[in-house]
């Protein structure tokens, strides 16, 4: 990486620091990012994408956005570890500890009691575009809470994100205090650890917690996933939105290959299954079950 900041910062020197990003190089870049990570950009997401990738040359102390596109398509291995660097800086991470808290209340009412009418022992939840990890350890306290009180269960949760920053975000379990409001009063007291000085502003989940949960990086893209065949619990919320509708159907499709059958998926509320090609049967509004 040095060598390429070096190279960038040689070849920057002399290059208008004001210059807008041309036309050939922002479509070339929308190409890049819907080759590799099937999101769809469009003009309207010019300028973000020019505000976050100048965020990133600052690091680089590359000053000409054009010269920053050169170095990503010149086919190098630098351009090769800059790829990583550039999807960190293009994908959106929104999250929250209990989004969409309507799929957490069904998982409280009616998966996990299913679980605990089977006899179940042992349990697998996948978060597949987990961001920060919100989602994950929001699963987490439900289904440790729900058994708590009922001899405990042997659960594990993957969450998974092509993005590299949030996955580091994820593991160090640290949030910032904002994030803190939707947990419930009884969940954070058993799986939040607040710092000594509040003025730090930030929060941690509790290590037991923190040990359930493991992140990796996977790319929904890949023709196969290197996960579990077998998950009872498959959170795909928030993601499906950027992709268009065969990268859609296709990364479902290859999901349901890692849900057991009884299994669980859960999509964002603007998302939906379009078509009879999946082997789900709709049991509440988003909510789906591997027949
Ligand atoms: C808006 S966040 C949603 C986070 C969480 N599921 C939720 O609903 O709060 C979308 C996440 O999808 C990830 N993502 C985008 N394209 C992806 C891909 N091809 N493979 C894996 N993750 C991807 C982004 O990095 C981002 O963290």
């Amino acid at each position: 990486m040095a060598g390429l900041q070096t190279a960038a910062t040689q070849r920057s020197a002399s290059t208008d620091s004001n210059e807008p990003l041309s036309d050939k190089n922002f479509w070339r870049l929308c190409d890049l990012v819907y080759q590799v990570c099937g999101i769809k950009l469009t003009q309207k997401k010019r300028s973000m994408i020019d505000g976050r990738l100048r965020r990133r040359m600052r690091n680089l102390k590359i000053v000409n956005i054009n010269d920053y596109c050169r170095l990503l398509f010149d086919g190098s291995q630098d351009a090769d570890l800059e790829l990583v660097f550039f999807i960190d800086a293009v994908t959106t991470n929104k999250t929250d500890f209990f989004r969409e808290p309507a799929h957490f209340v069904y998982l409280q009412n009616s998966v996990l009691p299913g679980w605990r009418a089977d006899g179940r022992r042992r349990v697998k939840v996948w978060s597949a575009a987990a961001s920060t990890g919100a989602e994950a350890y929001t699963a987490a306290m439900v289904i440790d809470d729900f058994f708590h009180d009922r001899g405990g269960l042997d659960y594990s949760v993957l969450a998974t994100d092509i993005c590299t920053e949030v996955l580091e975000n994820g593991k160090a379990g640290l949030y910032p205090d904002h994030m803190l409001e939707p947990i419930p009063e009884e969940f954070r007291r058993r799986y939040v650890l607040l710092p000594r000085d509040p003025a730090r502003r930030e929060f941690r989940i509790a290590r037991a917690l923190r040990s359930k949960v493991t992140f990796q990086r996977l790319n929904l893209m890949d023709d196969r996933y290197a996960a579990d065949r077998d998950f009872d619990l498959i959170f795909l919320r928030n993601v499906l939105i950027y992709f268009d509708r065969p990268t859609q159907e296709a990364v479902l499709i290859k999901l349901c290959e890692h849900l057991r059958p009884g299994g669980h998926l859960f999509l964002g509320h603007s998302e939906s299954l379009v078509g009879g090609k999946f082997p789900l049967d709709m049991v509440a509004n988003t909510i789906f079950r591997r027949r």
